[in-house]
């Protein structure tokens, strides 16, 4: 049985360009980037071109990018960083009710320190409503984190109008831009951002390395205190083989245009599931303003996991890869409003550099065999 991979927004392969960045690091550079003799020099400037390369992706100044172990690290630092840094002069969160959990949670752990955050609702695409955004800022509010683009669904949120909101109030904007680096451009000044996070692994780099964009003047409270490593707000020792990794990632991700082949092959395999399934397949997320390579589709009246269980070599998720294996409406979908009946038949099928047509085509295949079996 052939194995067909459509799940890259759980995580892509490494490129073997990133790979080959690598190598010199497993094997012969493995001196301590803060050390003063030979054999930190090469690290210390693999750490600082990789920064550099980071930095060049979302259009900001080196000294803005630190380096964390992941998206997760990367929210949790902007979340608890800001509120530990500014609680003298307020407590108040606005986020969406569809972040990921490492901004939910994160969130909620505020709470139990004394913050008080508002979630927003959204429509039945999945999109924030700006003026949703105006009403629930406060005198008291310190931060917005309004993620770029969903995990599960692909819709993308008015981050420009939203940040704009945010600044008119002198209040401090985050995005979890996990999901968009190297789908869509991520230019922290054209988003008008003050804070972005990344992840390495769902950018064809490894797992374990991310970043988190800090514009200059906005402060933020360590979560790891230490020795002053990336400029006071990461306490230890980089690991300039993970950061070499991630900036080539990031070097790779400023060319968009494979996303338009990707584009196309997810239309493909969208116009095709419509053929043949007609008004027994439903679109999650919006139509329009969505990641190129995110298809979340579900199939009425009969339940995702079950789905794919019997899609035997395809990968794919149901709700969200990173808490699957639960059959109930995925807290994304009830968010937008999403029947039950729906809902339970959703899929996750997110596409990437590596995705051919025939891939595609024998996914749809297997669909169309699985839909004509017996329950
Ligand atoms: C939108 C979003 N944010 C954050 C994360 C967490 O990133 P990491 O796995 O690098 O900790 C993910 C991973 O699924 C994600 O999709």
């Amino acid at each position: 049985m052939r194995r067909i991979y459509l799940d890259y927004n759980a995580s892509t392969p490494i490129d073997p360009a990133v790979a080959d960045a690598m190598k010199p690091f497993l094997e012969d550079h493995y001196g301590n980037p803060s050390s003063g003799h030979w054999a930190a020099t090469m690290a210390r400037s693999a750490l600082e071109t990789a920064r550099g390369q980071v930095a060049a992706l979302l259009g900001c100044h080196n000294d803005e990018i630190v380096f964390t172990s992941g998206g997760s690290e990367a929210n949790n630092l902007a979340l608890k960083g800001v509120f530990f840094a500014l609680c003298d002069k307020g407590d108040h969160i606005v986020t969406t009710q569809i972040e990921h959990p490492a901004i939910i949670e994160p969130c909620r752990f505020l709470e139990r320190q004394g913050a008080r955050v508002t979630y927003l609702p959204v429509d039945g695409s999945g999109r924030i409503d700006p003026d949703d955004l105006r009403r629930a800022i406060t005198p008291r509010t310190i931060l917005v984190s309004i993620m770029h683009a969903n995990n599960e669904v692909g819709t993308i949120q008015p981050i420009e109008d939203c940040a704009r909101i945010a600044r008119e109030r002198g209040v401090l904007f985050h995005t979890d831009a996990a999901q968009s680096v190297g789908k869509i451009p991520t230019n922290v000044s054209r988003l008008g951002v003050d804070l972005l996070s990344i992840a390495g692994h769902k950018a064809y780099a490894p797992k374990g390395v991310g970043a988190l964009f800090v514009r200059r003047g906005a402060s933020i409270e360590p979560l790891i205190h230490g020795a002053g490593h990336e400029g006071g707000r990461r306490a230890g020792t980089e690991s300039a083989l993970l950061a070499v990794g991630l900036g080539k990632a990031c070097e790779l991700a400023r060319d968009l245009t494979p996303m338009d082949r990707v584009r196309a092959l997810r239309d493909h395999f969208w116009k095709e599931l419509q053929k043949r399934f007609g008004n027994r397949v439903v679109l999650n997320g919006h139509p329009t303003h969505r990641l190129p390579n995110t298809l979340n589709v579900s199939f009425v009246s009969r339940i995702g996991a079950e789905m794919l269980a019997r899609l035997d070599g395809i990968a794919a998720a149901t709700g969200s890869a990173c808490h699957s294996g639960r059959v109930e409406l995925s807290p994304v979908l009830e968010a937008m409003g999403i029947s039950p009946e729906v809902g339970m038949g959703a899929v996750r099928f997110s596409l990437g550099r590596g995705t051919t047509r025939a891939e595609i085509d024998v996914a749809v295949q297997r669909l169309t065999d699985v839909l004509a079996a017996p329950e």
